[in-house]
């Protein structure tokens, strides 16, 4: 998926063009992964671009930089004030946001601490993640042969680059099987989650998700649709999931920012459900897409307008 580049990228403390937004091949983080990051959207509303979910976004940048031993050298208050100027200097009506933590280059060893922290803000315009008919159609996966990290081994919840050499594996993996995405299981052979998206299972009328445990990244997505399924009247139940109630699922979707939310219509070839997008999942897109856009009341004050 190709997309086009801004104008200007914030870097360290200023907007810059954005080719000059630029490392040094010696950079940490070249040769071990070693950064941070977020990947927030922010929608069109007839007031303007309105980011979704920045406050928690911003948090959670914040706490996986204290799990990596990160100081970011800038309060909340200005990465969410710089993520704001980024979207206004570029003059996007809509777009992805992919705030950036890094070790740039004092040494090549492999602790990290000696290196200066940088930090980058880009954002740019960009469609659908799993292609324009996936909301409506869903889309074709598979259970990857690559498992997500034991616990203890990478810090799973924290949004850590290098960790995303495994995403890496189970999507390549997934499309040279011919599929849009793969589903990981965890260590212990539980349902835990797309390379980029968590999942939801459908069952019986009950609404399942893995728990943390699994070895999930807490999608900021992921709790916005659990508030939305309770809002409609649904029960969330987080826990353990066995590989084979995905193919007994009335419905399954993956949710994340880049996603949203996404139905999966077929697991290893196996039809989910009717084989296409379920009530379910319809009800809560039209939920999500309906406050998002701003026709719907943002009752749970996601939206945060850039101008
Ligand atoms: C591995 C992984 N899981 C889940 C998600 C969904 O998280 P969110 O809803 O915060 O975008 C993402 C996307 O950031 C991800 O990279």
């Amino acid at each position: 998926m190709t997309m086009n580049k801004a104008d200007w990228t914030w870097f360290n403390g200023q907007l810059v063009p954005w080719d000059e937004a630029q490392v040094n091949v010696a950079a940490h983080v070249l040769h071990y992964g070693s950064s941070v990051f977020e990947g927030i959207r922010a929608y069109a509303t007839d007031d303007g671009p309105a980011v979704f979910c920045l406050g928690p976004h911003v948090d959670r940048l914040f706490n996986s930089a204290k799990v990596y031993r990160i100081e970011i050298p800038y309060t909340k208050e200005e990465i969410t004030q710089a993520i704001t100027d980024t979207i206004k200097a570029n003059g996007h009506g809509a777009c992805y946001i992919r705030p950036l933590v890094f070790r740039g280059f004092d040494s090549l060893g492999i602790d990290p601490r000696s290196c200066p922290v940088e930090v980058a803000i880009i954002t740019m315009e960009w469609g659908r993640y799993l292609g324009p008919e996936a909301i409506e159609q869903g889309v074709d996966v598979g259970v990857s042969s690559w498992q997500r990290m034991s616990p203890n081994t990478f810090p799973a919840a924290a949004k850590i680059g290098g960790q995303y050499i495994n995403s890496q594996l189970i999507v390549m993996e997934a499309k040279n099987h011919g599929y849009t995405e793969g589903i990981a299981l965890d260590a212990n052979g539980f349902v835990s989650e797309g390379s980029g998206e968590n999942i939801f299972v459908i069952k019986d009328g009950r609404i399942l998700t893995p728990p943390l445990a699994s070895s999930i990244l807490q999608g900021v997505t992921r709790r916005c649709v659990i508030t939305l399924a309770e809002d409609v009247g649904y029960d969330v139940w987080e826990e353990l999931i066995p590989r084979e109630v995905l193919y007994m699922a009335d419905e399954v979707f993956f949710t994340g920012t880049a996603a949203e939310i996404t139905p999966i219509r077929s697991i290893d070839h196996i039809p989910v459900g009717e084989g296409r997008r379920g009530p379910v999942t319809e009800r809560l897109q039209t939920e999500f897409f309906g406050i998002t856009s701003g026709q719907m009341p943002d009752r749970h004050g996601w939206l945060t307008p850039v101008s």
